[in-house]
């Protein structure tokens, strides 16, 4: 495996060895989804789970490095606008935008 573009992590919700999280509640399937649909769009991205991140009132959240953007309440539409905006040319709407 190459070294990836950009690594995608999803808040898996973990804490102490349980999934518990308000990610994990408002966001089933999502790590699934960015995973399938960069692999559909042939893009060169590792989408990885994380523990809770300890911003569970912003729940589902999902970070995207090496930009170091932290997104908030992602869907699959945020998630689709996140996988757009990979390559610079359009912008996640800033209502979901935690950090950039
Ligand atoms: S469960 Fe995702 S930030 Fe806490």
């Amino acid at each position: 495996m190459n070294k990836p573009d950009h690594h995608i992590l999803v808040c898996g919700s973990f804490r102490n060895g349980a999934v518990s999280g308000v990610c994990n509640k408002q966001a089933a399937g999502l790590f699934q989804y960015l995973t399938e649909e960069a692999e559909d769009r042939g893009l060169n991205v590792m989408v990885s789970n994380t523990g809770c991140l300890n911003l569970c009132v912003h729940g589902p959240v999902v970070i995207v490095y090496p930009e170091g953007r932290w997104f908030k309440q992602v869907t699959e539409e945020v998630a689709d606008a996140i996988l757009d905006s990979l390559d610079g040319e359009v912008e996640v709407p800033e209502a979901n935008v935690l950090a950039a």
